[in-house]
């Protein structure tokens, strides 16, 4: 058994990493920012949900200490602007992972896995894919003191997803659709799997120093997924496509929205497609959203009102 620090564990994908870490016999620690919102975790037999600010060397070395390996899944998906990314942006995607790095050196913690995202590059299309990008770059130049694997998923869907159920609410509340970015592709890569591979890199010693892209078996374009979560949820829709131009309108005014669903910068992200011909590392076969994601959009997954819920509530 060894003991594993995993930042963002209380998200949307590192509730599956800790779990599967757990079956896999792991102990792990999970630092929160609030406490409520890991409560999920706590059932959980070998993890340890502590209050803690991350972004504070000392407690984060204290944290680390100890342990075997270090996973962060910090990312946020909105940030104030700037040039060529926003405070949030820097903060969570660039600054933080120095601080983790600067943390593992001084718990001599040797294994670090860096969650960045499919296009992330320092000059990438949008302040999202460069701060990621930024990030990537600058943890696996750490290859001399660290041993570190990177994952670039495209983007992500599982069932409390905040994408294919956020389309099924649109689709039960609108009656016709204007998309932006209508066919712009994704290849959406399901959480489990994203998860297997987490912890599959960390008995694999092939993957120090790697970066792996992420990506479901089949590439979809974002017209198709909206059509496929509305016709699955019950709610089929026609789907208008709109310019480039009306999409960036769009997606401004959208910033109006509390929750913020969509953002200019969102917007800029989806100007290259999301996919990648890489097929998945260490013989995980990637699940296809349409023979699973159904249970959940019809209804039938006992947690699968959770993303109307959040969505109602602006969460
Ligand atoms: N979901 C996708 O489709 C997708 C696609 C590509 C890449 N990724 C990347 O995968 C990672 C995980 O994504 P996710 O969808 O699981 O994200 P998520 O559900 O938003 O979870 C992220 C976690 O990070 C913590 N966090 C968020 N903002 C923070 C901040 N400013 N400071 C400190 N902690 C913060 C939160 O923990 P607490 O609230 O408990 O503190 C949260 O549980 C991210 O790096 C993301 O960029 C995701």
């Amino acid at each position: 058994m060894s003991k594993i620090l995993v930042l963002g564990g209380s998200g949307f994908i590192g509730r599956l990493v800790v779990s599967q870490l757990v079956e896999a016999g792991h102990q792990v620690v999970v630092p929160t920012r609030q406490r409520d919102r890991a409560k999920h975790l706590l059932i959980l037999p070998t993890v340890d949900v502590v209050e803690a600010n991350i972004y504070d060397q000392v407690r984060l070395t204290q944290l680390a200490n100890g342990c075997d390996a270090v996973i962060n899944l910090i990312g946020v998906l909105h940030s104030r602007s700037g040039v060529p990314y926003g405070r949030d942006f820097a903060q969570a995607h660039v600054e933080l992972p120095k601080v983790v790095v600067g943390a593992c050196r001084a718990a001599g913690v040797r294994r670090l896995v860096h969650m960045s995202a499919l296009n992330a590059r320092t000059d990438g299309c949008s302040e999202y894919l460069r701060s990621k990008g930024d990030g990537e770059a600058w943890v696996l130049a750490q290859q001399k003191n660290l041993d570190v694997t990177v994952f670039r998923p495209s983007v992500v869907f599982g069932p409390e997803d905040r994408f294919l159920n956020l389309f099924a609410a649109i689709c039960h509340y609108l009656p016709v659709i204007f998309l932006g970015s209508a066919e712009t592709r994704f290849q959406p890569v399901y959480v489990g799997d994203v998860a297997r591979c987490i912890v599959a890199c960390l008995s694999n010693r092939d993957s120090l120093g790697r970066a792996y892209d992420l990506c479901g078996p089949k590439v979809y374009t974002l017209r198709e997924l909206v059509a496929f979560a509305g016709f699955e949820s019950g709610h089929p829709r026609l789907i208008f496509g709109l310019s480039k131009r009306l999409s960036h309108v769009q997606a401004w005014s959208m910033e109006l929205f509390p929750g913020k669903v969509m953002s200019r910068d969102n917007f800029r992200s989806m100007q290259e497609d999301s996919i990648s011909d890489e097929p998945m590392p260490f013989g995980v076969v990637p699940k296809a959203l349409a023979t699973i994601a159904p249970a959940w959009l019809r209804g039938n997954a006992p947690r699968s009102r959770y993303g109307q819920f959040r969505f109602r509530a602006g969460r």
